[in-house]
């Protein structure tokens, strides 16, 4: 019978030159598509934070495909989901990080009561590429004094180098490409 990861993998195309020339974009939403695919990244989340004994408090997603994957998860753990969206979408007392983008930079945000000092964080996103939009969370996070537990993505992009950068924070992949 297909594994869960096997099924996860069926379920990603690949685009070239998209959103430019030379960039091969990686699409998950055929897995969205798919209850059963969707519930094998659930599942192989949750048997990674099990099986390694992670303590989390709170799921902290990525703008945009971090908030497709991390409710999810957070259910799953009986704990609560937090937001880092880009900036100037969330109200109220916010604290932002700005990052490099390959042109230009950009801005990511947080509301300033979301995360209390001393939570354990697990943050998550679809994607890993560079690294520029994790490593911008886990500022925001340590700006909230909050104690992350690592990383996770569906998919990591290994050429990219994104877990160096990364690093030491631990950085959990379903697929590598
Ligand atoms: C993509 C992806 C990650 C990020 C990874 O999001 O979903 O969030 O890029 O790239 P990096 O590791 O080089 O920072 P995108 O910027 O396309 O935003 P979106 O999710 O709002 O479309």
């Amino acid at each position: 019978p297909e594994g869960k990861l096997q099924l996860v993998q069926r379920h990603v195309r690949a685009f070239p030159d998209f959103p430019k020339k030379g960039i091969l974009f990686r699409d998950i939403c055929p897995i969205l598509k798919s209850p059963a695919a969707l519930t094998a990244v659930t599942d192989l989340f949750e048997e990674h934070v099990r099986s390694h004994q992670l303590q989390v408090d709170l799921i902290v997603g990525l703008d945009a495909r971090g908030f497709l994957f991390g409710p999810l998860l957070a259910q799953r753990l009986g704990v609560g989901f937090v937001l880092v969206r880009k900036k100037g979408k969330l109200p109220g007392a916010t604290v932002s990080v700005a990052y490099d983008l390959e042109y230009g930079s950009a801005e990511v945000e947080i509301q300033e009561d979301a995360v209390a000092p001393g939570q354990k964080v697990l943050i998550i996103d679809d994607l890993l590429a560079t690294g520029g939009t994790l490593l911008a969370a886990c500022e925001l996070m340590k700006r909230q004094q909050a104690d992350i537990q690592g990383c996770m993505v569906v998919i990591e992009l290994r050429d990219l180098k994104g877990a160096d950068r990364l690093k030491p924070h631990n950085i959990f992949s379903l697929l590598q490409y």
